[in-house]
């Protein structure tokens, strides 16, 4: 094309092709698109109380209240975020089990935002490493590693009958195929997308196998306090440094503090001592300042104000409780009435799993039945977030269910 002067006019944009949809996040821009009135959005990982609103902890309602009244300043923060913010990350991670001092931990927007700067730090500091993940794995996964050039492997982790841990074959590829240097991408719970979840005896094996093959323990703790409790969950990590002097953990409050949009994580690096964490801190500051700078204010201020109150921090394990009964509640209701839409709809396996998420064992023709004929969304693998449920309309959903496994 050219200009009336006859200058050629290059558009560069218009050769840019269209990206697919997100599996996950592109689901909800489908579902608020939709507009038929009884639908459904049991895709993205969100909490919903039982009117279906995502709700604003109280605790963290009082602790912007208080903000509000004291904060003085929005001036940035240091490139690896508030001082307080991570020693508090640190104290409800790690406890007392190991010296903080060989912890590098930075605060990051979100549990991806960690997982991100990990990747980038591995492929710059250690660039011939591999990642094993899990196979299932969080769809965004694979995306994140990939963007900054390390290859994703996958082991075994769900088993033939799609409702149990295929432990044994997760420990022969870990034992089989990685090679020493590699690092093994691990959910500490709740695992996404399956809710399923190796038990305490089964991490100290897996701990002890990473250790053998001088692998790299890599954590995605999204979900503390979701499965069994805030102590619980963090069972997997006290495995872990059982056997590992290193080990890396991206961690998310956006589901236990409801700070979803608040965009609210941290990373941190446990090394050998306190010289290799300086250093490990000081390269990842670096990689911070070119990319994001230094880190959002708002939700690291709240964490951090809640955590350093024991009356809101009391209220914090208080609601984050009935959050996690309610789940279960859930799952309870869902398999019931599963059970009564028909015979052969035994669902009681999700009685199992933990978390958000789980496995409905759907193929991707009923997934978009459901979506098609119900308006009810859920990833294209067949997970489905039980915390998106609600009890007034489990009958719809079960019978949308029940349909479409009658085909
Ligand atoms: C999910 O898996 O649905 C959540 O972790 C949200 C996300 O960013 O994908």
């Amino acid at each position: 094309m050219t200009d009336s002067s006859g200058t050629q006019i290059i558009h560069r944009f218009s050769l840019v092709s269209t990206a697919p949809p997100d599996p996950i996040l592109g689901l909800t821009e489908a579902f608020l698109a939709d507009q038929r009135p009884d639908k459904m959005n049991l895709s993205v990982g969100v909490y919903k109380d039982a009117s279906g609103q995502t709700p604003v902890l109280d605790c963290v309602k009082e602790a912007e209240r208080r903000l509000l009244e004291t904060e003085k300043s929005k001036g940035y923060l240091p490139i690896d975020g508030s001082p307080e913010y991570r020693q508090a990350v640190q104290r409800l991670i790690f406890g007392e089990q190991i010296d903080l001092g060989r912890i590098a931990t930075l605060q990051s927007p979100g549990g991806t935002g960690a997982l991100r700067i990990a990747a980038s730090f591995l492929a710059s500091q250690l660039p011939s490493m591999r990642i094993w993940a899990s196979n299932p794995t969080w769809a965004n996964h694979h995306a994140v590693f990939a963007s900054e050039g390390l290859p994703i492997e996958s082991y075994r982790y769900l088993g033939a009958d799609k409702t149990s841990l295929d432990f044994d074959g997760m420990i022969e590829d870990l034992s089989s195929n990685t090679k020493p240097g590699d690092a093994v991408l691990l959910h500490a719970c709740c695992h996404n997308p399956t809710g399923i979840d190796p038990t305490i005896e089964q991490w100290d094996s897996i701990a002890q196998v990473l250790a053998d093959k001088k692998l790299l323990p890599l954590i995605d703790f999204a979900y503390q306090g979701f499965g069994n409790g805030l102590r619980e969950d963090s069972q997997s990590i006290s495995a872990i440094l059982r056997h590992h002097d290193e080990a890396v953990i991206c961690n998310s409050f956006s589901k236990n503090f409801g700070l979803y949009g608040e965009r609210i994580g941290a990373l941190s690096f446990v090394t050998a001592d306190e010289n290799a964490a300086k250093a490990v801190q000081s390269q990842v500051k670096r990689l911070v300042r070119c990319n994001y700078s230094n880190p959002p204010r708002h939700g690291g201020a709240i964490v951090a104000t809640i955590l350093a109150d024991d009356q809101l921090t009391q209220q914090w394990h208080q609601e984050l409780g009935e959050m996690r009964d309610r789940i279960k509640r859930l799952r309870e209701q869902f398999v019931s009435t599963m059970q009564n839409t028909g015979p052969g709809h035994d669902f009681s396996f999700l009685l199992q799993q933990r978390g958000m998420f789980s496995f409905s064992g759907l193929n991707k023709m009923q997934v978009d039945q459901l979506k098609a004929d119900h308006g009810i969304y859920i990833v294209g693998s067949g997970r489905i977030n039980v915390a998106g449920m609600q009890e007034s309309k489990m009958d719809f959903f079960c019978d949308a269910i029940s349909q479409v496994i009658a085909g």
